[in-house]
């Protein structure tokens, strides 16, 4: 595995200077408890995809922490495209981060100190033809993580060990479940399909509210495919004729192996799907219509 930085430039507190060499404080907030946000918004041919939905969530998620929004969306979108326009490659992923600041360590939460905001660009790392025309294999988890999944938060250890069990087992996700039902992936919401219908799990506190949960409501309207959010037994998972990850950098990717045996039934067993194909079809015409 490739540990070098990207040799791009990055923004930190109102300046640009090289990612490798950007400094933050040891007492910073986000490096002694976590405690901060962040955002992972796509980038095709230069151009930023479902910009307005990342900063709506950037948004909820500082609410949900109170964490007082350091700029508005105009800034953030001048900052983004100076970062872009640093980057050699046309498609890219923006990261944000906003955390609480840096103040003597206690847990309580100073009032009145200034987040500390940090925001870089680099080329995305696609996924392979392989993986694309194959689909990937996942392992199922019991969900150990908090019960606040809805926040976009760097605290991500729960998720951090969650990925670690695909990745120990040579997998591409995590899928997970609490009380026998699903709730999302280490890094991605998770989808199936029955009946011919894509069925995700309600909004909720153990699920992050993913971008592309929109999204993909688009694109089964425009495909005439049905879609809903419900609760979503494990056995159903298990037994699903197709099992879809959606992310901003996954975009959506058939899971084609979980637990090691094949998804789905008759001659698309261990296939990537019909609705898969669909919505990856749907997703390649979304970008070039709604990228800005
Ligand atoms: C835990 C988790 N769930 C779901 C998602 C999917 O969200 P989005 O579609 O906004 O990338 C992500 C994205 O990184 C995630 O980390």
């Amino acid at each position: 595995m490739n540990h070098a930085l990207p040799d791009v430039p990055c923004y930190l507190n109102g300046e640009f200077g090289p990612l490798a060499e950007a400094k933050v404080s040891v007492m910073d907030r986000g490096f002694i408890f976590g405690d901060g946000v962040y955002e992972m918004v796509p980038v095709y041919g230069r151009r930023l995809f479902r910009f307005d939905a990342h900063m709506e969530r950037l948004e909820r998620s500082m609410a949900k922490l109170r964490i007082e929004a350091p700029m508005t969306r105009a800034e953030w979108l001048a900052i983004a495209r100076q970062l872009i326009a640093a980057v050699p490659a046309d498609d890219q992923w923006v990261y944000l981060q906003v955390t609480r600041g840096v103040a003597p360590r206690n847990h309580v939460m100073p009032p009145d100190i200034a987040p500390t905001v940090f925001a870089y660009s680099s080329a995305a790392q696609l996924l392979t033809p392989e993986q694309r025309h194959r689909g990937v294999s996942c392992v199922t988890a019991r969900d150990f993580r908090w019960e606040r999944g809805d926040i976009k938060s760097t605290s991500l250890l729960g998720n951090v060990l969650a990925r670690q069990i695909s990745a120990d087992a040579g997998a591409a996700e995590t899928i997970m479940f609490r009380d026998a039902h699903l709730t999302e992936a280490s890094a991605s919401n998770v989808w199936i399909v029955r009946e011919g219908a894509l069925l995700g799990p309600p909004k909720s506190e153990h699920v992050l509210e993913g971008v592309r949960i929109e999204l993909l409501r688009e694109l089964c309207e425009e495909c005439g495919i049905g879609f809903n959010l419900r609760p979503i037994a494990e056995d159903e998972v298990m037994s699903a004729d197709e099992i879809i990850l959606s992310s901003a950098t996954k975009e959506v990717l058939a899971v084609t192996t979980l637990d090691h045996q094949p998804v789905g039934h008759g001659a698309l067993r261990g296939k990537p799907g019909p609705v898969y194909a669909r919505l990856y079809e749907g997703y390649q015409r979304a970008k070039l219509l709604q990228s800005i």
